[in-house]
Parts: C-alpha cells; sequence; structure tokens
C-alpha cells in the first residue's frame, strides 16, 4: 500500500455540505435556546473561535466577530462545509473564477449555507456590533491557504491557514 493509499484509509471522508448544514442548524437552535449569553462564551482570544463538536468526518466551532472583523481570502483545504450565522450579518466575497462570477452576499442571523471544497471567500462583519457563527467543516478542518488579492482580481496564495 502506499503512503498515499495510507493516509487515504486515515482520512475518512466528511459528511455531506448538506448534512455539515443540519448540524449547523442543529447547533443554532441549541445555542439559541441556551441561557448562557454567547458574548460571554468561552472563545478563545487568539483565534475568537470555540470547537463545539468533533467526531469523524466532522469539526463544528463557533467564531465571534467583533465589528469590523475581517477573514480575508482562505480556501478551506479541500473541505466541504455549511456556516451559519447566529448573530449579526455577516458579509460574504465570494472569489469566482471568472470576474463576473465574483459576488458579494450578505448572511444575516439565521442563515446557513453550505460550501464546496472549490470555495474561496472572505467573510466581514461590517456591523457594529459583534457577530457570531457557526462552522461545520468536512472532513475535520484541514489546513487551507490565505490569498492576497492582486491586480486583475487574481488570488495569489500566501501562506497556509
Ligand atoms: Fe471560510
Amino acid at each position: 500500500m502506499s503512503a498515499a493509499t495510507r493516509r487515504a484509509v486515515r482520512q475518512p471522508l466528511g459528511l455531506s455540505a448538506d448534512a455539515c448544514a443540519e448540524v449547523a442548524e442543529r447547533w443554532l437552535a441549541r445555542l439559541r435556546s441556551s441561557a448562557r449569553s454567547l458574548v460571554e462564551a468561552p472563545t478563545d482570544p487568539s483565534r475568537g473561535s470555540v470547537r463545539l463538536e468533533v467526531r469523524e468526518g466532522l469539526e463544528v466551532h463557533l467564531r465571534t466577530w467583533p465589528p469590523y472583523c475581517v477573514d480575508p481570502f482562505h480556501d478551506h483545504g479541500g473541505a466541504a462545509g455549511a456556516i451559519g450565522v447566529l448573530r449579526g450579518t455577516i458579509t460574504e466575497h465570494v472569489a469566482g473564477d471568472t470576474p463576473e462570477a465574483w459576488c458579494i452576499v450578505r448572511r444575516p442571523a439565521g442563515t446557513v449555507w453550505t460550501f464546496t471544497p472549490e470555495l474561496r471567500h472572505e467573510l466581514q462583519n461590517l456591523g457594529r456590533s459583534l457577530a457570531v457563527t457557526v462552522h461545520a467543516d468536512a472532513p475535520r478542518r484541514l489546513r487551507g491557504r490565505r490569498f492576497a488579492l492582486v491586480a486583475g482580481g487574481v488570488l495569489r496564495p500566501i501562506r497556509a491557514t
């Protein structure tokens, strides 16, 4: 068995993006009904996130977004998944393969959307109050890449996430 095959065997396939969306929706419902203040959630200040769930093929984390916080253009290392907005509004800039395919989408609280392994995007909280999101990545969070937006609307990889 080659090294690549052994790695493939050890790395289970993740859930589908639709299954991730169901997981994200369950977490949104659970957190909405929680008496615990989301602002006081035990976030890691260095990452602004806390892991909610890890199981084979899936990792879910909660992320807090202070006003004007930006997660620059990145991919998810080949993972698919879903993102749900618990509080606030997230603005998503989706990079396309052609200039016409680029788009900006506002994601208000209650929104859950899926993403494919090919997604490259930037997320922002353009609001004046904290935003909170739930991210379900499948398989478990893979190392992705950060990109710089250069002339001509081209994304150039600059480092691993
Ligand atoms: Fe992302």
